[in-house]
């Protein structure tokens, strides 16, 4: 892999437990070929002792990609970046905003803000241990701690140690009392945050996130953050992936919501043959006509069909029937 090839990461989709999986991600590029992707946090010690085919392969169509690690040893952490550099990873992420209790208990994820040398010393291991890069995706505060000087002095330690791209999850983290999904909406945004951290350093990459979703707002962050990245609203609307690549990106032609389908199930053919369930793929899929015309028929059909536990491909088949009568209801409607 050429290590020194520029990854743009103007768009990203975030990483999320449950969601961005390989099939998941399979699915987003089939509509976008220019966004970053991410793959759900793995922890140093699965990566390191699971079954690595199971939990860190993926598809060459998902690159450029990104693994996300959550750990907080330097010698685990920098086993885990050699072993995403040997796979063709493009990055290494190192998770510093999950909140969730068994994070913690760990010591990986948010509550490492707390401790800004001990994240260095982690993250000088893994830029050590291979030649792509290192980046961190934090939040911009903790508990009563949200401020300029101490995320700045954060960042600035990281930069030290080897790391040029930080992506700020806008909000703070609250370690005690609330659930991660609380955690998600509850503290409040804080855009000024990210672009002051922008403003004063402006050498370093940095990507703004959390609670984005329109076409104006990433176009509003991009006068002032490097890239933007989006988690729940793609994954709850997939196909807004190709206004993005459209407006963004201005990529000339984009595949019907049909066409998309279509490749997924040449996908899902193969992967079944391999033993991945069907459901394990078109789980995915169920937002794939959000706010259109068709919308609940195509979620009655997947949870009457690929939920089912006995789901097999063969009902994956049926399911161009109900896309194709999905695109003419849109067609006609339009
Ligand atoms: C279901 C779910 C799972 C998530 N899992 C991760 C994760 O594994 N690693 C991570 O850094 N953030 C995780 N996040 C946080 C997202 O990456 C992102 O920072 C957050 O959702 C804010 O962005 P959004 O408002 O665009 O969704 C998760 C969020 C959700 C909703």
């Amino acid at each position: 892999m050429d290590s020194k090839k520029k990854i743009n990461r103007k768009i990203s989709v975030a990483p999320m437990m449950d969601c961005t999986d390989r099939h998941d991600r399979f699915f987003l590029r089939l509509m976008s070929k220019n966004v970053m992707l991410y793959t759900e946090m793995v922890a140093t010690k699965s990566a390191i002792h699971g079954d690595r085919k199971k939990i860190l392969s993926f598809s060459p169509e998902e690159k450029p990609l990104a693994l996300q690690v959550g750990g907080s040893n330097k010698e685990e952490l920098a086993e885990v970046a050699k072993i995403a550099e040997d796979m063709g990873y493009d990055e290494i992420n190192i998770n510093l905003g999950c909140p969730s209790k068994k994070v913690q208990k760990n010591k990986f994820g948010a509550c490492l803000i707390k401790e800004p040398d001990l994240v260095a010393e982690c993250i000088n291991s893994m830029v050590n241990a291979c030649k792509i890069p290192v980046t961190a995706k934090t939040r911009i505060g903790f508990d009563d701690t949200e401020e300029f000087d101490y995320l700045n002095n954060f960042i600035h330690k990281m930069r030290d140690a080897g790391s040029k791209t930080f992506i700020l999850h806008a909000r703070k983290a609250i370690l005690t009392g609330l659930s991660p999904k609380q955690n998600l909406n509850i503290p409040k945004l804080n855009y000024k945050m990210v672009y002051d951290v922008k403003k004063e350093n402006p050498n370093l990459e940095i990507i703004i996130n959390g609670g984005i979703t329109k076409v104006e707002e990433i176009n509003n962050h991009l006068n002032f953050c490097d890239g933007v990245m989006i988690g729940r609203s793609i994954y709850q609307n997939p196909y807004s992936l190709i206004e993005i690549e459209k407006e963004i990106f201005k990529t000339k032609s984009s595949p019907t919501r049909e066409q998309v389908v279509e490749k997924l199930l040449e996908y899902a053919d193969r992967e079944v043959k391999l033993g991945t369930k069907i459901n394990h793929i078109m789980r995915h899929t169920v937002g794939l006509y959000h706010g259109q015309v068709g919308s609940k028929e195509w979620k009655r059909y997947l949870s009457d069909n690929m939920m089912a536990r006995d789901s097999d491909f063969q009902k994956a088949k049926h399911i161009m029937t109900i896309v194709q009568n999905n695109e003419k209801a849109i067609q006609a409607n339009s």
